[in-house]
């Protein structure tokens, strides 16, 4: 990476935005370099959107005990926290999950989580053993007096498939914790192809979003490890508002046509790794969004879909600067886009900063190499969002469009330091009669070093 920043911490103020077509809540993000009092936990209003569990009580952020528990700690802790595996067992069936894949376990679950989260022990597991469940919409809220807390996952769960169930735009919602494990060889299925027909975002700008299968909202020193999804309703996870959260052997899987089903989708995020994972579904692999900052995407092989993304940024006013973002070593396939940065052209004013796309395979790609600062309108406003040090490396394979590096920046606020170095992008698609590949640019300050096929745009050292 080529900007480094000090450490942050979140200066939050939560702006619950009803939420167009972006299936996020806006939040506003601040950097302050000052100290960790001035951001105390805020009030998780979940529970209140969720049915809540019969008995006992959700867990309230109210009570004292629990918010001792919620103490930020530091990453020497949180690694020492996180060598213990989960002494505590809590099996959702002991605490009344049917398992038979029919009548709705959702209850059990949240049962089952509080008793694992108020557990004093220690390390706590919440176990989803063997079998089928059917799980309507749960939320999973800390803050926990157990740490570290693993949820494992070793049967498949099912999302019931009613979308008038879904009072807030998330099936699992997992928040408000430090010391999160999410793990296991089981499924999470979120059932979508039920609901895929009722998303009309591509023709209404207001459109109804459907859930995301797992949120991730509010957690500190976390890790998933080997998270299967298949066929969530709206995006498979997205990660809003962590702190040090890695991601890694994952495998996500819709099919190649199913709307709005991003792989990961990241905003108001510091300190995110996304590594050896195979994501393949109808829409980002990856999509970075507003408000992230250090950001690695690695060894992740993607296809199909729409390729690993920044953006879209610059939708609503709310949003801030996307700032050291390294994606390298990885593949993508039989995707509309590969490395890609996408500005709403709007008046909305940002940053995306010190962007590394490295070493990366495509193979018939549509649009490998690509910055759209026009996206998602059809006015001709020039974005008011910079893109800056931005730099793809050692990137090659193949383009199924004969534009193969597409760089088309603002009128207002062009392009500046983006690098090409060693581009090797020959031509994949269907036709015989033009075989070459191509820039095209407007707006961009570029250099170039190394291989160039296609051959660079205008060249400003
Ligand atoms: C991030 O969390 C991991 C545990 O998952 C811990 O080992 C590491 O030290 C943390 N890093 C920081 C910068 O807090
Ligand atoms: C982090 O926590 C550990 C364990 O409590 C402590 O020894 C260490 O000094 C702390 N580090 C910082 C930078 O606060
Ligand atoms: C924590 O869980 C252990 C193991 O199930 C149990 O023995 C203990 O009573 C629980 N403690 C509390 C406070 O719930
Ligand atoms: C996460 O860390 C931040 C900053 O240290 C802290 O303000 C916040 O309360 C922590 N969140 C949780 C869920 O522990
Ligand atoms: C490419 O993806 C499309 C769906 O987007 C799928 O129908 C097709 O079979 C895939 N082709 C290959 C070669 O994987
Ligand atoms: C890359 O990810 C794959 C799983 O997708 C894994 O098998 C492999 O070990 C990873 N390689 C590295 C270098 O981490
Ligand atoms: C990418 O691969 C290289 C060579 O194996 C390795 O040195 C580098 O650390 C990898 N990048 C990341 C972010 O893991
Ligand atoms: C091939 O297509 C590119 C992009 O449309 C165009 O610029 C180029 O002139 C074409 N070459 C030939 C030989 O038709
Ligand atoms: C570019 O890629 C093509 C196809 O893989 C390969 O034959 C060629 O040698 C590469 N060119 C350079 C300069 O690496």
């Amino acid at each position: 990476m080529t900007t480094t920043r000090n450490l942050s911490l979140f200066q939050t103020l939560l702006l619950v935005l009803a939420c167009q077509c972006c299936a996020e809540v806006a939040a506003v993000f601040d950097h302050v370099t000052g100290t960790a009092n001035l951001i105390d936990g805020i009030v998780s209003t979940a529970n209140q959107q969720h049915r809540p569990p019969a008995a006992p009580l959700p867990l309230g952020i109210r009570t004292p005990a629990n918010r001792r528990g919620s103490v930020a700690i530091n990453g020497t802790k949180a690694a020492v926290y996180l060598k213990g595996n989960g002494n505590a067992v809590f099996d959702v069936k002991k605490y009344g999950a049917k398992a038979n894949g029919k009548s709705d376990d959702a209850q059990a679950f949240m049962t089952t989580w509080i008793a694992a989260c108020r557990n004093t022990t220690g390390p706590a597991k919440f176990l989803i053993p063997k079998g089928i469940f059917l799980v309507g919409p749960v939320t999973f809220a800390g803050p926990c007096k157990s740490m570290p807390i693993t949820i494992e996952i070793q049967g498949t769960v099912k999302a019931t498939t009613d979308i008038s169930e879904y009072s807030s735009p998330d099936w699992i919602s997992i928040e408000g914790i430090t010391g999160l494990i999410l793990t296991g060889s089981g499924v999470f299925d979120g059932q979508g192809a039920s609901a895929w027909p009722y998303n009309d975002c591509k023709i209404n700008n207001n459109c109804q979003i459907l859930p995301n299968s797992i949120k991730f909202t509010r957690l500190n020193h976390s890790i998933v490890d080997g998270l299967t999804s298949i066929n969530s309703k709206g995006f498979h996870t997205s990660v809003f508002r962590c702190y040090n959260f890695t991601a890694t052997n994952m495998n996500i899987m819709a099919p190649g046509n199913s709307p709005n089903t991003d792989g990961m989708h990241l905003s108001t995020s510091k300190l995110v790794t996304i590594s050896s994972s195979t994501i393949g579904t109808g829409d980002d692999c990856v999509s970075i969004g507003h408000s992230c900052e250090k950001i690695t995407v690695t060894n992740v092989t993607c296809g199909p879909g729409h390729g690993i993304s920044i953006g879209s940024l610059g939708r609503y006013k709310t949003e801030k600067s996307v700032l050291d973002v390294l994606v390298q070593n990885c593949t993508i396939f039989n995707a509309t886009n590969g490395a890609r940065i996408k500005t709403w052209a709007n008046t909305i004013s940002g940053s995306a900063v010190g962007i590394v796309f490295d070493n990366i395979v495509m193979r018939k790609v549509k649009n490998p190499i690509i910055i759209d600062q026009t996206y998602g309108t059809k006015e001709k406003k020039a974005s008011k969002w910079k893109i800056s040090d931005v730099h793809f490396k050692n990137i090659r394979g193949t383009s199924t469009t004969n534009v193969a590096v597409l760089l088309e920046c603002s009128e207002l606020f062009p392009c500046e330091g983006v690098e090409l170095r060693d581009i090797n992008l020959s031509y994949g698609g269907a036709s015989l009669k033009n075989t070459t590949t191509v820039s095209s640019c407007l707006n961009a300050k570029i250099k170039t070093f190394g291989v160039q096929n296609p051959p660079a745009c205008v060249v400003q050292h």
